[in-house]
């Protein structure tokens, strides 16, 4: 259907470099404002707004422990509600979809940073708007790091060695402006592949092991990647995941291809250091959902190309065969809530109830510190669904189908690729602050079209 992407880009599509990456310490003050970027060489520019006029924003960068206040500036023209996805904020600060910062407003939200080293990221998430407003630039990373993590010599360096790379997936219209993704009610799965803003970029690599964190922001589409030397594309390339959503893995999980849904966030180390001289690519098995993604387009099995120097490199970095002890919920038995993800009445709903339904919202009252088992069932036929807990870190401890990656098992997650017709058990903990939190599909189409409902973590009573 879109075959601007194609038409404009070129044949080699790796055509930009990934810009020099911006980072950003505490204590800040972010204006949402509008910015532009020239996509397409001889249209005109996309009009986007983003987090200090930039997509992804500023990356923040914060050590474990040390507490933040963000302002958020509303100089948009449209309300927002900035969501750290991944921190367990205290309520009135985690991006309620109707605590909206209108235009001309600010909001200060307050981070605890608490929890131990691991990949955040910060979006809007505004009632029926959170699929537009992140679609255009209002998502960024947010990296907490420790000690712990420092001393086991993993590659770092943030923006040398130490890379996020942010995934999307976007429509343009025939004048070069990126097209809206309002009306679209199912998804929308996007033509034109991009890493850190950047259509399928390049980024020139030493012959040395990289840490690349990897975010897949796209709104619908999910990705199945893989590495292959640019002449040898039927080889895939082994590589490590380290970590996941909640950070560092129990151990390194080698693979040749990995799953990541929209939301989920999976770190991985690669190394070029047999490469030197060559050039890497980074591709998508296409129609990674399985559930014919309008029978996919023409570049999307292409993600970003690494090209890779031929003077040798010193690299004293290493992964460790051990990472961490995670911190697995205490395990309960039992199942303790069932929600059904379905379509009816062309609306996206969790146990027949959307968002909408105030008075129906509240899906699950769960005391504080309880551990619970809740059991995800995709009963929309052909769909994929990612489901995001906010508050909470679970383990996902059971898949129909087929079964629970290496990589999922070995650590914890806020994000679960729940497949077509897959019944999916996650284990939290909840705590540690009572409140009132949403969870919600993250395809983020169908959580504005109400695929999101909430839950009260309350006080234990005596
Ligand atoms: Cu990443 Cu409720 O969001
Ligand atoms: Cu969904």
């Amino acid at each position: 259907a879109f075959s601007l992407a194609a038409r404009c880009l070129g044949q080699d599509r790796f055509f930009s470099e990934i810009p020099a990456a911006e980072a950003s310490a505490l204590a800040e003050i972010f204006e949402i404002r509008p910015f532009t970027q020239q996509v397409y060489p001889n249209l005109q520019p996309a009009r986007l707004v983003g987090y200090e006029g930039m997509s992804p924003g500023p990356t923040i960068i914060v050590p474990m422990g040390t507490e933040s206040v963000v302002r958020f500036v509303n100089n948009a023209d449209r309300e927002n509600s900035v969501h750290l996805h991944g921190s367990p904020s205290r309520a009135p600060f985690d991006g309620w979809a109707e605590d909206l910062t209108h235009p001309g407003e600010y909001k200060d939200y307050y981070y605890p940073n608490y929890q131990s080293a691991r990949f955040l990221w910060y979006h809007d998430h505004a009632m029926h708007w959170t699929a537009e407003n992140a679609y255009f630039g209002q998502a960024g990373a947010y990296l907490i790091n420790d000690p712990a993590e420092d001393a086991l010599g993993l590659p770092s360096g943030y923006g040398t060695f130490d890379i996020p790379l942010v995934l999307s997936s976007k429509y343009y219209n025939s004048d070069g402006t990126l097209k809206s993704s309002q009306g679209e009610d199912q998804s929308l799965w996007g033509d034109v592949i991009h890493v850190n803003g950047q259509p399928w970029p390049f980024l020139n690599v030493q012959p040395r092991k990289y840490r690349f964190r990897f975010l897949n922001a796209a709104l619908s589409r999910n990705f199945d990647l893989y590495f292959v030397k640019s002449n040898a594309l039927n080889t895939k390339i082994p590589f490590k995941v380290i970590a996941s959503d909640a950070g560092l893995l129990t151990n390194p999980v080698q693979v040749t291809d990995l799953k990541d849904s929209p939301a989920e966030r999976y770190e991985v180390v690669f190394d070029f250091s047999e490469y030197a001289g060559q050039t890497i690519e980074l591709r998508n098995i296409q129609d990674a959902g399985g559930i014919g993604v309008d029978d996919e387009y023409e570049n999307t099995d292409k993600v970003m190309k690494f090209v890779v120097s031929s003077t040798p490199a010193t690299d004293t970095s290493n992964v460790p065969s051990t990472l961490r002890n995670v911190p697995f919920p205490p395990s309960s038995s039992g199942i303790d809530h069932h929600f059904r993800f379905h379509r009816s009445n062309s609306q996206w709903l969790i146990n027949n109830v959307g968002f909408a339904d105030v008075e129906n919202r509240v899906l699950a009252k769960v005391p504080r510190g309880k551990v619970e088992i809740w059991e995800l069932e995709n009963s929309s036929g052909g769909w994929t669904h990612p489901i995001h807990v906010h508050l909470v870190d679970f383990r996902v401890i059971a898949r129909n189908g087929r079964g629970v990656e290496p990589y999922e098992a070995a650590g914890l997650k806020d994000v679960v690729w729940l497949g077509k017709n897959e019944v999916v058990q996650v284990e939290a903990h909840y705590a540690p602050w009572n409140g009132v939190y949403m969870f919600h599909c993250h395809n983020l189409i169908h959580e504005d079209q109400d695929m999101m409902a909430a839950f009260n973590v309350t006080q234990l009573q005596d």
